[in-house]
């Protein structure tokens, strides 16, 4: 196991693709929504972890563009919590210098969702510490879609040159525009694949997978993925 070195490099920006809530429950014969109230457990210990080692952004995957393919009661219990968490986190979020953010199509969100949304939204917006940034009915299709739409409308309108777009125009459409790319992306229940998250900002990632299901991922697993990572040697194409 890679041990974490709080004096060498620290991902600035972690993502996770919290996956394996419903094998969790399943291992123990109870209904999905029961992993992932305890998956909801393992998001503030993240949390903590993050603020912990000094790390500036963390995005977690919480309910991806395909989700909505999901039974109804599934859905709703995954809202609910949701609303549960910005309800009874809020508070801790403002204290502990948090600023929550969020990328994804919230419109899709039920109304009550997206009001306590933007109430947590803007009563942490002047923290300045960690930043914890949501993805809801996010999907990296949709995203990429919906920002070539608006660069066409923009050269349309004669805004834009299409000669002159170029890398860093075209990420600034994107949700993520205000943060910079993934040092660490890391994938709960061992799946390897990266499910529509974030497929433009990723590219340079170093991507962590461990067969730990979400909800059994605590302190210990984020500081064996920030350990891995503190081994890895980034070269971005060069030497
Ligand atoms: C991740 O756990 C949570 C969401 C995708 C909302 P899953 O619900 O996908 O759990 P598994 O993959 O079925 O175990
Ligand atoms: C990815 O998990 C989405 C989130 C973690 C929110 P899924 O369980 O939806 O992904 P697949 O279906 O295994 O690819
Ligand atoms: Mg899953």
């Amino acid at each position: 196991m890679a041990a974490f070195d709080p004096d060498k490099e620290i991902p600035r920006h972690i993502a996770i693709i919290m996956d394996g809530n419903g094998r969790w429950a399943r291992e123990r014969g109870l209904p999905r929504r029961e992993g992932h109230r305890t998956g909801a457990e393992s998001v503030e210990i993240a949390l903590e972890t993050c603020g912990e080692i000094g790390v500036d952004y963390l995005t977690i995957y919480a309910f991806s563009s395909e989700n909505w393919k999901r039974p109804e009661a599934e859905v709703k219990a995954l809202m609910g919590l949701l609303a549960h968490f910005l309800k009874e986190k809020t508070s801790s979020l403002i204290k502990n210098n948090i600023r929550l953010r969020v990328i994804g199509q919230i419109d899709k969100l039920p109304k009550s969702n997206q009001k306590e949304l933007e109430k947590s939204i803007e009563a942490t917006a002047g923290n300045d510490g960690l930043t914890l940034v949501v993805a809801l009915s996010y999907g990296s299709r949709e995203e990429i879609v919906e920002a070539t739409r608006s660069l066409m409308k923009k050269a349309q309108d004669g805004e834009l040159d299409p000669g002159n777009l170029d890398e860093a125009t075209f990420a600034a459409q994107l949700n993520t525009a205000a943060y910079p790319d993934p040092d660490l992306l890391i994938r709960t229940s061992g799946e390897f694949r990266v499910s529509n998250f974030l497929l433009w900002q990723i590219s340079y990632s170093e991507i962590f997978i461990t067969k730990t299901l979400w909800p059994d991922f605590r302190r210990d697993n984020l500081l064996e993925a920030a350990g891995e990572y503190q081994k890895r040697q980034r070269r971005f194409g060069g030497v």
